[in-house]
């Protein structure tokens, strides 16, 4: 038979574990080897029925991804094929859901005639999170098993079910809390002594009668804010709705040409993409994953302000103890209070329990002394940019904190080198840049020093995952990776409006690009007085660059942003979203005068691909320089922390799609325009 998929015997039930690490994929060998295995099986008497599994944690994590830009080599059968000839089969097959069963791994348990699921397994079919749609009958199928309702949740949101959940729904038979191996043959060889006729699942079609259109015009309706800029989740629900009206097979070639056409998009090329960039940034060159480690079971936060409660809460919500540091017992009041209003409004919108906000603020400390952290495991500096404060900080935490204590700075500008000389520890000196709101945001750049160790490297590098956000490596630079980004492709747009855009034009060509919000909302959002700040280091850095003027005016009003209801918008008190500002209007217009620039009109594209070409270039720049590990990194910083659509894949997958002559092309008239 194959090695890939190993046949034993169960009495005369014969089993099939696919073994194909790390995630048992149906590969093209896993396909054709189940297209060769299974009729060999049907077709031998000494095999009553068939039990299949997968070896290890999972069962099948679906299609092999990594296949997905080949083209099936022709001795592979067409996995549509296997499945029905599953479903047609006269003995009875029955899936051993051993662990996740995802994508094309539901798929496969579904063209068993019966599904048995272990305690703690889980079933979903998450491809609309790699912008396609299930597509070995996955919109066909589950619906039958699971009814409307759930197959739409399921399919459009992506997200799996819990086996409890799976039998509750009707698309597993029965849990197993013990050996699952053992009772799915024993449940195998039961329904073949029965005699009775195996159930195809395509053919049970009592869920599936009698559907009102209305339910999925309803559920287009639902969904259409949070699929903006996507085709997937609205041809996942036709798919499902076909299943309601259409019989099996043709409903099955729906799915397959809409999959086909998905599947081969530049934003599913994109979301792939993004897959593997987010597990590519684990892997450090130099610092193998079997590096040691030390273990975090406590951590201290300098600075109870927004950040640092927010950081805070972070260690709190992943069970950790942490202290809070501030300069008085006032200050520390207000900040716990905040953390407290914090997790109040989250238990008020019923997303944590009243038990488990207990839990977390009663893991939450404050001190005003030093001492009172001299054993913490990581101590977290989150005060605000000043290099003399932090250097005085570092220094006295050297002095406190025990030996093996990691030290790491929260700055986004400042140079951690410089913050690691202070100490008597650089090796164990690092940046860890949170981003606001820090319990709510899930990157995390972690800054390398020139002398930061191995190990303090691997050690917050596993602490990110602990405190479940997405960390990145990143180098010592203005800005680090993220924000020197921004700022770059910032000054592009302030141009620009220097120029003859307006500032809600340019949010609004970004918006359509797919980002949540344009960069002068964000602007009003992160506040203009912030903006302002890191601008005065921009020009201690690059004192001839010539700068834009326009930030410096609104900032000089006193408008900065939506903490003084105005900013490039004018806001309505409290709210979030501005409306144009007539006064900036005149500002921008007035100030171009003075430039003695004649005003022009720029279309969306010349903003997008202002702001996004500009990211890659400096994206480039960065990794010339050594600071970031991979292109690919530096896309996940740009998702995670700035809402980069994911659908886009980052700035330097986007610019590879756009290709390297026209981002040249681009690149060039900025840069004779702007330096
Ligand atoms: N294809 C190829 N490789 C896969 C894979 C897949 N479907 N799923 C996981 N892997 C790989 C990962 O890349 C990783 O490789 P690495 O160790 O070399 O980095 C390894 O398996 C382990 O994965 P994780 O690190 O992600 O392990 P976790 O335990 O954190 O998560 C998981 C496991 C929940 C299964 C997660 O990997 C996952 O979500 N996988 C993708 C599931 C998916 O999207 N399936 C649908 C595929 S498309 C499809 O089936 C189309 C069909 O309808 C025809």
């Amino acid at each position: 038979m194959s090695d890939i998929i190993e046949f034993t015997k169960e009495g005369a039930v014969g089993v099939l574990t696919i073994n194909n690490p790390p995630a048992n994929a149906l590969s093209f060998a896993v396909c054709k080897a189940l297209g060769q295995i299974i009729p060999d099986c049907m077709a031998d008497d000494d095999i009553a029925g068939l039990v299949i599994t997968g070896a290890g944690r999972m069962f099948m994590a679906g299609a092999d991804i990594r296949e997905f830009n080949l083209t099936r080599p022709d001795d592979v059968p067409d996995f549509h094929d296997v499945l029905r000839a599953m479903e047609e089969a006269p003995k009875p097959i029955v899936a051993a859901i051993n662990g996740v069963a995802l994508g094309g791994g539901l798929e496969l348990a579904m063209g068993c005639h019966y599904r048995l699921i272990a305690a703690g397994a889980q079933v979903g079919q998450p491809e609309i999170k790699l912008g396609f749609i299930p597509g070995a009958g996955g919109t066909q199928r589950l619906p039958r098993l699971a009814g409307v309702e759930a197959a739409l949740e399921m399919i459009v949101g992506g997200d799996p079910v819990s086996a409890e959940r799976a039998v509750e729904l009707g698309i597993a038979d029965e849990l197993v809390d013990g050996d699952l191996l053992a009772r799915a043959a024993e449940f195998a060889a039961e329904k073949a002594a029965s005699g009775e006729a195996p159930p195809a699942t395509g053919k049970r079609n009592e869920k599936i009668a009698g559907i009102d259109a209305a339910v999925f015009e309803a559920y287009r309706e639902k969904i259409a804010g949070r699929s903006r800029g996507l085709e997937a989740p609205f041809e996942a629900v036709k798919c499902i709705e076909a299943a309601t009206n259409l019989p099996l097979q043709e409903g099955l070639a729906l799915e397959r040409d809409i999959f086909a056409v998905l599947r081969d998009s530049d934003k599913a090329k994109a979301m792939r993409y993004m897959f593997f960039a987010e597990r590519e940034v684990a892997k450090i060159p130099d610092i193998p994953r079997d590096t040691e480690t030390k273990d975090i079971k406590s951590a201290a936060i300098i600075g109870s302000g927004t950040m640092g409660g927010g950081i805070a809460m972070c260690f709190a919500n992943a069970g950790l103890p942490v202290t809070l540091i501030d300069v008085s017992e006032e200050a520390l009041a207000a900040g716990i209070g905040k953390v407290r209003a914090n997790y109040a409004g989250t238990v008020s919108r019923g997303r944590l329990g009243q038990d488990a906000m207990d839990t977390r603020l009663g893991l939450i400390s404050g001190a005003t002394d030093y001492a009172d952290i001299a054993d913490a495991d990581i101590v977290i500096e989150a005060v605000f940019e000043d290099m003399e404060l932090k250097k005085k900080i570092f220094t006295e935490l050297d002095k406190t904190c025990k030996p093996s204590a990691i030290l790491a700075s929260n700055t986004s500008t400042l140079d951690v080198n410089e913050i690691g000389a202070v100490t008597g520890r650089p090796d164990k000196v690092c940046g860890t840049h949170f981003f606001s709101p820090a319990n709510v945001m899930k990157l995390l750049e972690n800054v390398r020093t020139d002398a930061a160790s191995k190990e303090t490297i691997a050690t917050v590098m596993k602490l990110s995952k602990t405190l479940g956000k997405v960390g990145v490596l990143v180098g010592v630079c203005n800005g680090f990776v993220g924000n020197r980004i921004l700022g770059v492709a910032a000054r592009i747009t302030d141009f620009m409006v220097e120029e003859g855009a307006l500032p809600w034009q340019v949010d609004q060509a970004i918006y359509d690009f797919g980002f949540a919000m344009g960069p002068f909302a964000v602007n009003d959002l992160a506040g203009i007085d912030i903006r302002h700040m890191t601008r005065a280091e921009q020009r201690r850095l690059w004192p001839d660059r010539r700068d834009p003027v326009l930030v410096d005016k609104v900032y000089e009003l006193g408008r900065y942003g939506q903490k003084t209801n105005a900013g490039w918008y004018d806001y309505e008190p409290g709210a979030r979203r501005g409306t144009p500002s007539q006064l900036i209007e005149d500002l921008i217009v007035e100030t171009s005068g003075e430039l003695g620039l004649q005003r022009r009109q720029f279309s969306d594209q010349e903003i997008v691909d202002g702001y996004v070409l500009s990211m890659a270039n400096t994206g480039a720049q960065i990794l010339e320089e050594g600071l970031a590990l991979r292109a690919s990194d530096i896309d996940v910083i740009w998702h995670y922390g700035y809402g980069f659509p994911r659908y886009r894949g980052g700035p330097m997958f986007h610019a590879d799609l756009v290709g390297l002559d026209k981002v040249y092309d681009a690149v060039s008239r900025l840069y004779d325009t702007y330096g």
